[in-house]
């Protein structure tokens, strides 16, 4: 009977701490199941937890700072990112300008040089590159017989017709947004080793 009765006990306890969790209002977001699951101990730039005090309750933090605390104190307003400087053009990972033109533009991108220096080290990544991201439909000799492309249908061959000719720009702009039934690669795929990958096209596949 005891033990029955304890039961009870225990789960209308539970029962009542869950759903006095519930209640959330003001700046209180009520109680969260295994907090650091939600909370990030790193610094994250949209998730400022600015309470130095904020879980100290579970902090095994050797700063003394609560569990939550995530905020960048040299920073203005405590934001872990800073806003860029006015004025300024932020370049990306591999240090180039934003490409900006779009995808309509292919003739001002044909006017575009190859800014990377011609060696056999850049040639050898260009032609891994190629493989890894190009062979699947245009075929490892550039034929436009790659299985994928099988599936794809009307790949072009690269060693074929006006396709010889073509501006290391034009390929650069073909492969960073795509063109007719060649979907874009310039989210996948970082600028630098594209213009590898053109010196591969030009200097290998089509011998130029
Ligand atoms: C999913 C298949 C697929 C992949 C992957 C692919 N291509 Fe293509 N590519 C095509 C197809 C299809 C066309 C023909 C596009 C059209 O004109 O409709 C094409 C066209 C081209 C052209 C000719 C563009 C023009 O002006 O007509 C070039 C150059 C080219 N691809 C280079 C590449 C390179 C380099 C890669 C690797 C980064 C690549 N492609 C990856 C399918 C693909």
């Amino acid at each position: 009977m005891k033990i029955k009765y304890s039961i009870y006990v225990i789960a209308l306890a539970g029962l009542s701490f869950g759903l006095a969790s519930c209640g959330a209002s003001g700046d209180h977001p009520g109680y969260e199941y295994a907090p650091q699951m939600y909370n990030s101990v790193a610094y994250e730039p949209l998730s400022q937890i600015q309470n130095e005090q904020e879980g100290s309750w579970l902090s095994s933090r050797e700063d003394g700072k609560g569990e939550f605390f995530n905020s960048n104190i040299n920073n203005p307003h405590g934001m872990n990112m800073r806003e860029p400087v006015e004025g300024t053009v932020p370049r990306t990972k591999d240090g180039s300008l934003p490409y900006r033109l779009k995808a309509f533009e292919l003739e001002e991108a044909a006017k575009n040089q190859n800014p990377i220096e011609l060696t056999d080290q850049v040639l050898a990544e260009g032609k891994v590159l190629y493989t890894q991201y190009c062979s699947t439909c245009h075929g490892q000799n550039g034929e436009g017989d790659g299985k994928a492309g099988e599936r794809v249908g009307g790949v072009a061959n690269l060693k074929g017709g006006a396709y010889i000719d073509l501006p290391e720009g034009h390929i650069f702009h073909v492969i960073m947004k795509g063109k007719g039934r060649m979907g874009a690669h310039g989210s996948q795929i970082s600028q630098e080793r594209i213009w590898k990958i053109v010196h591969y096209v030009k200097q290998e596949i089509q011998k130029q």
